[in-house]
């Protein structure tokens, strides 16, 4: 069984791993690697194949950046090329970025089974790019892999059948947990000089915060005050970095002295700068799940969260862009150790359930010859 297995950008990265890993147990998948390109700077793509000891990529279909529709529609052109020649028997995609909902779309069309890993998250906010491609993929899916309870139930009331959907956990937790030990012996720390507990991290890049300057600049209204109470490290997203040099708002960022922009960093020195933070304040979804793991206080600059577990469960709060309740929150969570528990099945071992449902699954419905000789 031919198994196409899609990646393209950062947070793809996390979870495509321990999915390569546990295909080794079943010598009757033969997973193929493709990786669209979506990202190629090294900092965000190569330093986490090393890091993360993903085999290097089949095939990479070398797409690039573009708008959402020339990107999108490059890969599914190339990607519709490749599954033409190969002919896999599934494609599996991850998680909710551009690349995911452009393969589930090729495949579907070319009547090829897809399998979703991380599906039925909705922040049921359509302003949001990945909503649509969650949406969108669900749809389209075969099979449905869900990290959470409102996972279930947000598939059940959008129709899917239930006999498609598994309760599996999380793959990026799988790597959050195989990876700990190793990112402790970052030297992330001493490198910046930094205390442990005695600094927040910051990561922005959703462009409803960073392409506004408005909503940008009242973010920082927030920083100003926090970083004159403690360093803020700010590894910053391209798209970030690109925005602030094109607006107004770089000699603002520039001025505060705490506030300090760092490249983007690998996974192991990002892991370890997150989990010895005092606070992590974040518009990212991954970051959530993992701070929610760590223990580490975690303010997202963001409305909604497409993983309400994080904030019943976890150390999670939604905090928007409102610099008095961004710095209400960050006076209230600093300092103190949050109660949290480990969401349900977070344990590590998502992907090994994954496999093996995918196994079962392609015995029954992909090749139901082999059922009967009991392959
Ligand atoms: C994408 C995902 C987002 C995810 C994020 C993590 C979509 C719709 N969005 O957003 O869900 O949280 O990845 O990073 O798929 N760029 C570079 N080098 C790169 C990649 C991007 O410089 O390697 C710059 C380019 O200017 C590009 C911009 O970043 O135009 C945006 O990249 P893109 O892949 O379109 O979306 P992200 O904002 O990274």
């Amino acid at each position: 069984m031919k198994i196409f297995n899609v990646c393209g950008a950062r947070p793809n990265f996390m979870k495509i791993a321990p999915l390569m890993r546990a295909y080794a147990n079943h010598d009757e998948i033969q997973p193929f690697l493709v990786h669209t390109g979506q990202h190629y700077d090294e900092r965000m793509n190569k330093w986490f194949f090393d890091e993360l000891e993903i085999p290097t990529p089949d095939v990479n279909l070398g797409v690039g950046s573009g708008s959402h529709a020339v990107q999108t529609a490059q890969i599914m052109t190339r990607f519709e090329e490749l599954m033409l020649v190969q002919k896999p028997e599934a494609v599996l995609v991850v998680g909710d970025v551009n690349s995911t909902v452009a393969c589930a779309l090729v495949a579907t069309k070319l009547g090829t089974p897809v399998i979703h890993v991380e599906a039925g998250l909705r922040s049921f906010d359509r302003a949001m790019p990945e909503e649509i491609n969650r949406v969108v993929t669900d749809t389209l899916s075969d099979l449905l892999f869900v990290t959470e309870q409102s996972g279930l139930e947000n598939l059940r009331r959008e129709g899917v059948p239930d006999e498609r959907v598994h309760f599996v956990g999380n793959v990026m937790i799988d790597t959050l947990l195989r990876f700990k030990a190793k990112a402790a012996e970052s030297l992330v720390l001493e490198t910046l000089k930094l205390t442990r507990k005695g600094y927040t991290t910051v990561t922005l890049h959703r462009p409803s915060n960073v392409d506004d300057d408005v909503v940008f600049g009242r973010i920082l209204d927030a920083f100003e005050e926090i970083q004159s109470d403690m360093p803020m490290i700010f590894p910053m997203h391209p798209r970030t970095r690109s925005n602030l040099s094109r607006g107004p708002l770089g000699g603002r960022i520039e001025a505060m002295r705490n506030l300090r922009i760092i490249e983007p960093l690998g996974y192991l020195d990002f892991l370890h700068l997150t989990s010895q933070a005092a606070c992590v304040l974040t518009d990212s979804g991954g970051i959530q799940e993992e701070t929610t793991i760590l223990g580490v206080p975690c303010l997202t600059l963001r409305e909604n969260t497409e993983r309400p577990v994080t904030l019943t469960d976890g150390t999670n709060q939604l905090v928007g862009s409102d610099p008095e309740k961004i710095l209400t929150a960050f006076r209230q969570v600093v300092g103190q150790k949050p109660l949290t528990q480990r969401p349900e099945l977070w344990d590590g071992s998502a992907a090994d359930r994954i496999v093996k449902i995918i196994h079962e699954w392609g015995v029954r419905s992909i090749r139901p010859e082999s059922a009967s000789v009991g392959v």
